[in-house]
């Protein structure tokens, strides 16, 4: 992509980080909805603030924008559950974000001598960087409205064709025992796709198309939350605590039908659709009870780029191994995007959600959860 268009990209992103956050309410806005989440208005003003960080205070080493706010907007200095009390006022929040953003556009395009030459802006890094990371964000927006959404009731929605169970698609393809290239490639790759290298991999077969609803409500039928037999021994320990039954995203109606809610609220759910709303647990038993497993993320992707996989972008698909870091990992570019998280207690995740942007959208794009996380938008995909 040439300047002008990921300039153009950056500009449509921000925009629809926006768009979240004009029609709240100061409350909503401030509301923390999930242990997990920052409230909708941190995710602008940190949005904002690493843009303005990179370009204004690394970059151009002029920090007097970022200074006043950076004990808000930096996410190890403000735990969670303390940032909505300590936003300025949306109107205040807005204001600020669409004057730095313009004042950023403006450095960008005219473009002095100390940016040009500043290596991190050496072919467009860190416009592929802020475009990502405004993307991630978005996604996490939608992800705090899908659980404001969820702490609502919904007394009269009706699924009104509701979905029925079906036995798990057999529909796999095989794929060769070989090398194969896995990772990214910059100045798109995060540091965690780098270096791209060579994955030997033995036989192996993984499903055409993710885990639908409606094979996902044959597990739940077959009482497969109820029986340790199909779960691992930290599944199960998580599932007696935490007792789940269905996935986070899914209701049922006063008939004993299921249907999901989204960030806009209660819909219809497709028997078809890529389920999602479930941990790596539950992914996990599913598997296991399909006579399955989870596959691993270099076999994700190498499936992937032989252009074997369907539906790929429609869920975040649970792969079975802890995330971690690729031989000759070099963190960038900056220490906590992945470094704290190769900590054997996240693992990785590959494809995308609907609700993910186009530029976090790619074959090496490794993204990384705790597995007992539901409200990431993430299914799976079986492998063999
Ligand atoms: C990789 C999606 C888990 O959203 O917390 C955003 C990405 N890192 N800002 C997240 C991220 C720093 C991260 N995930
Ligand atoms: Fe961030």
């Amino acid at each position: 992509m040439s300047s002008a268009a990921l300039l153009n990209e950056l500009r449509l992103t921000q925009e629809l980080v926006m768009a979240l956050l004009e029609p709240l309410q100061d409350d909503s806005y401030r509301r923390q909805y999930h242990p997990d989440l920052s409230p909708l208005g941190w995710h602008l003003g940190h949005c904002t603030y690493t843009e303005c960080y990179w370009l204004q205070e690394i970059v151009l080493g002029d920090d007097r924008f970022t200074a006043p706010v950076a004990d808000i907007y930096i996410a190890g200095m403000t735990p969670k559950p303390e940032r909505g009390a300590r936003l300025p006022p949306i109107d205040v929040l807005i204001q600020w974000t669409l004057g730095m953003q313009s004042l950023n556009a403006e450095t960008l395009d005219t473009a002095p001598a100390a940016l040009v030459e500043h290596p991190l802006m050496r072919d467009d890094y860190l416009l592929h960087f802020l475009i990502q990371h405004y993307s991630q964000h978005y996604e996490n927006m939608l992800a705090v409205l899908t659980q404001r959404a969820l702490a609502l009731a919904t007394p009269d929605f009706q699924a009104s064709q509701p979905i029925t169970s079906r036995p798990t698609r057999q529909d796999r393809v095989c794929v060769q025992p070989g090398h194969y290239r896995v990772g990214g490639t910059a100045p798109v790759a995060c540091d965690n796709e780098l270096p791209a290298q060579q994955a030997t991999l033995g036989p192996f077969e993984i499903a055409r198309n993710p885990v639908s609803n409606s094979e996902y409500l044959a597990f739940m039928e077959d009482g497969g939350y109820a029986n340790a037999a199909h779960w691992s021994d930290t599944g199960w320990q998580w599932q007696q605590q935490y007792k789940a039954g269905s996935p986070e995203h899914w209701r049922l109606d006063d008939a004993g039908n299921w249907y999901g809610i989204g960030v806009r609220g209660a819909y219809a759910l497709d028997g078809s659709d890529a389920l999602h709303g479930i941990s790596q647990h539950e992914a996990a038993a599913f598997a296991r009870w399909a006579g399955g497993r989870l596959p691993h993320e270099h076999q994700w992707e190498v499936a992937c780029r032989l252009q074997f996989l369907e539906q790929t972008g429609r869920v975040w698909e649970w792969c079975h191994n802890p995330f971690y870091p690729y031989a000759g990992f070099k963190a960038f570019p900056y220490k906590e995007y992945s470094q704290p998280w190769f900590d054997d207690h996240h693992y990785s995740l590959r494809g995308g959600s609907l609700h993910t942007r186009p530029a976090v959208k790619r074959a090496s794009f490794r993204n990384f959860h705790t597995p007992e996380k539901r409200h990431i938008f993430a299914g799976l995909r079986l492998a063999w």
